[in-house]
């Protein structure tokens, strides 16, 4: 019986995760460790059977544990942490650009020492593989035509305390890989939209603010380029590439689907059926970044993996799931 363990399951993509996981391996035994910050809600994961497990949920005689804990915590995470571990899945992060132009701190400690910590206790416990979760905002931002994308061979360039985090996440991962063996793997994605994510990001944002004829706020002159990815699709080339990639290995992770903001916010209005005098422009976010484009072609070629969920049935997917 496989044995994992998943930092930030009661976050948007993490919640997702854990679903994806227990479809693809009812059997296992599952610790979800998160620290329930602001983003962070016992909701997201109600219904799939948790049962809350102090800090030693592999000694309970149940499968899925959940553990309120913070990955700064070395003693809470080796306490945790299963003897017998076949995969850490690290999610849990400080995710909100904004958030991190206001205040690095806590994404600094987080998504760095946080890292760290994960890293030095898979190591202790010989975590059999550790699977990191990052992001394409590493890599910065790109010009505006249509003509370049992001690779996984792309330099680093990140442009907000959050993407530099990240970005500081990814080189301890691959230090922790190259200096003492610890087997890896590395996906970054680009933006994910569907249901549970926190209602601070663009997608549940402006679908919370048509629903309720508020003014919909849009950065500068919303002709930022985002690469969307349905939740679901990500968390399973997640497990795709845990299951297949070799060690060490880095997957970008993208559904070939570039949108302008304007276009997003107009097509929620659209099928809402609210009038687009709604958007409201606003001061654009400080170092705001052009345009992100990833592709996936090694995913697609080495892994086998592609998206299943098209950008028309998700986006209404999501509408459906905020309106109820
Ligand atoms: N949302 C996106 O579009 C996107 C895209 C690419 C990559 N990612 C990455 O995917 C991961 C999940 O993102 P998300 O959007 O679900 O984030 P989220 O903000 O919705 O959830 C983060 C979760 O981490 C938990 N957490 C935060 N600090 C913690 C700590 N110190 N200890 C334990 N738990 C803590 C929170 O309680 C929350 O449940 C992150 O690593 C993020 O960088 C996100």
């Amino acid at each position: 019986m496989s044995n994992y363990f998943i930092t930030g399951g009661a976050g948007f993509i993490g919640s997702e995760f854990l679903r994806v996981v227990l479809r693809n391996d009812p059997d296992c035994v599952i610790t979800n460790f998160d620290a329930l910050t602001y983003a962070g809600r016992r909701e997201n994961f109600e219904g799939l059977g948790f049962e809350d497990a102090g800090t030693r949920g592999h000694g309970n005689t149940g499968t899925r544990f959940f553990v309120k804990g913070d990955i700064r915590d070395s003693e809470a995470v080796m306490a945790t942490l299963p003897d017998e571990c076949d995969a850490i899945f690290h999610l849990a992060a400080e995710s909100h650009v904004d958030r991190s132009i206001e205040s690095a701190h806590d994404f600094v400690t987080t998504n760095v020492l946080g890292t760290q910590v994960l890293l030095d206790c898979a190591r202790e416990k010989r975590v059999k593989r550790f699977v990191h979760i990052s992001t394409d905002e590493v890599m910065g931002s790109l010009p505006e035509d249509d003509s370049t994308f992001f690779t996984e061979d792309s330099p680093f360039e990140p442009n907000s305390p959050y993407a530099a985090s990240k970005a500081a996440a990814e080189h301890l991962v691959r230090a922790a890989s190259e200096t003492f063996g610890l087997d890896t793997v590395i996906t970054r994605c680009g933006n994910n939209y569907g249901p549970r994510q926190f209602p601070e990001k663009l997608i549940p944002l402006m679908i919370s603010n048509a629903l309720a004829d508020k003014p919909l706020p849009l950065y500068g002159d919303g002709l930022n380029v985002r690469d969307w990815i349905y939740v679901t699709d990500h968390c399973e080339a997640i497990w795709e590439v845990y299951k297949m990639a070799e060690p060490g290995s880095v997957y970008n992770i993208g559904a070939r689907n570039t949108i302008r903001n304007i276009d997003v916010v107009t097509t929620i209005l659209d099928i809402l059926d609210k009038p687009h005098s709604l958007i409201e422009p606003v001061e654009d976010r400080l170092g705001h970044d052009r345009r992100y484009a990833i592709d996936p072609a090694r995913i697609e070629n080495e892994i086998g993996w592609s998206p299943k969920v098209s950008w028309e049935e998700g986006i209404r997917r999501t509408i459906d799931w905020y309106r109820q």
